[in-house]
């Protein structure tokens, strides 16, 4: 069996990867990971490949064994993508131990160990993509866990996509811009607001998701898509952290 694995598919950008997955060929079942039941098999519903509901909390020791265990000696994973995430704003000094823990194992610890895990049943030309964000390409006070995470997963990424390529599997790291979507809900009560450069700076969901499948498939290794995103990745490389302090200080960017 030829297998599409989507974390994080219950809302927001995961929904949109698994749309745009069914659209491809080469894929038998599309497996759909998150917390939320009805809300994946609400996913489900819009996909017409078949597909296989796991409600997991991926932050729990098992989860990913869990996952790993229900493939069986022959599957193919295919597409792996590594999309479910969480930030939680504000100072670091107002964080609990547990907001840290939680953001650093869904960011990095789980598609690290999924990767690991799952690293069997990858087949030449299976593709991996990690949803990574522009918070990732530089330090940013009062979101710093999580871009710190973000920065961590790039990191790696960019690493393993080069580690891979003599087995001919292809790791994609897919940088969005601010999206819509439920991670800036107020009731997600993480201190994150739409404020007004992200409304400026923001992309749709379904262009995201768009984007970063063709990139995965053309084997690129980073998937950068709102023009914002591009400049601030190059400003990060050129620009004394400084300037790039003063200028989110100014834009009132976390
Ligand atoms: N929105 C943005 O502005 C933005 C910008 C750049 C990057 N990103 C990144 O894009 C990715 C998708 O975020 P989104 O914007 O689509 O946000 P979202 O709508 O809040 O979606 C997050 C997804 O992750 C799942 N999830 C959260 N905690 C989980 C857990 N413990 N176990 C399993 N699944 C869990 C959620 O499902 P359940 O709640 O059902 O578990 C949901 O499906 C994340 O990695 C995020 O960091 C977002």
């Amino acid at each position: 069996m030829k297998i599409a694995i989507v974390t994080g598919a219950s809302s927001g950008l995961g929904v949109e990867l698994a749309k745009r997955l069914d659209r491809e060929t080469g894929i038998d079942i599309i497996w759909l990971v998150a917390r939320r039941e009805d809300r994946l098999l609400e996913t489900a519903k819009t996909l017409t490949l078949p597909t296989r509901i796991f409600i997991l909390d991926l932050t729990e020791p098992d989860a990913i064994r869990q996952l790993a265990a229900s493939l069986l000696p022959d599957d193919q994973v295919v597409w792996l993508v590594n999309n479910a995430g969480m930030g939680i704003a504000g100072p670091f000094r107002d964080h609990t131990s547990d907001d840290v823990r939680l953001m650093m194992r869904l960011n990095n610890e789980v598609p690290l160990m999924l990767t690991s895990s799952l690293a069997p049943f990858l087949r030449e030309k299976s593709r991996i993509l990690n949803v990574a964000s522009v918070a990732g390409f530089l330090p940013q006070p009062g979101f710093a866990v999580y871009a710190a995470t973000k920065a961590m997963l790039i990191s790696f990424s960019r690493a393993l996509n080069q580690e891979m390529r003599d087995r001919g599997i292809t790791v994609t790291t897919c940088c969005p811009n601010p999206m819509e979507t439920e991670f800036f809900l107020p009731s997600q009560a993480n201190g994150l607001s739409m404020s007004g450069v992200k409304r400026i700076g923001l992309e749709s969901p379904l262009r995201v998701a768009d984007l970063a499948v063709n990139a995965a498939k053309k084997g690129r290794d980073m998937s950068v898509s709102h023009p914002f995103a591009k400049i601030i990745r190059v400003a990060a490389k050129v620009l004394p952290a400084s300037v790039l302090f003063w200028f989110m200080r100014r834009a009132g960017i976390h």
